[in-house]
């Protein structure tokens, strides 16, 4: 089969779906490769992220990570979900189709730029090098200039 088993699963029953309009920090990104965009909002508390939820116009494959990487992150501290890359949530996942790997990135993507919405609120210092300088996404891959 193409798709595995839990990544069917989280397609057809995503997790933490929708929005929160009490969110501490929104991150919305898009993905170069097709377009499509995705929003998350976390919810902060004692650096703990206490809630977690997206919505997202992707493919089956980004909302399958989505779902995966909001319930990777819910309840751990805000540092460790700055470390969750997308090849974790896939490996989560039991893989992906070579081809739909770009659609994972949209997930760690959104995670960083919730977060980093988070600290601009609140004024959090935060290393600047781990996200892009020119705002236009928060996937620290590229140059800062
Ligand atoms: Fe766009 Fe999958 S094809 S996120």
């Amino acid at each position: 089969m193409l798709y595995s088993e839990k990544v069917m699963d989280h397609f057809r029953n995503p997790r933490n779906v929708g929005e929160m309009i009490d969110a501490d920090g929104i991150g919305e990104v898009g993905n170069a490769k097709c377009g499509d965009i995705m929003r998350m909002y976390i919810k902060v508390k004692n650096d703990i992220i206490t809630d977690v939820k997206f919505m997202t116009f992707g493919c089956g494959s980004a909302i399958a990570t989505s779902s995966m990487a909001t319930e990777m992150i819910k309840g751990k501290p805000i540092n460790e979900a700055l470390q969750l890359t997308n090849k974790a949530v896939v490996e989560a996942l039991d893989g992906l189709p070579t081809h739909k790997i770009h659609c994972s990135v949209l997930a760690e993507e959104a995670v960083k730029a919730a977060v980093k919405n988070y600290f601009d609120k609140n004024n959090i210092e935060y290393d600047k090098s781990l996200y892009c300088a020119n705002d236009c996404c928060a996937c620290g891959n590229h140059d800062n200039e």
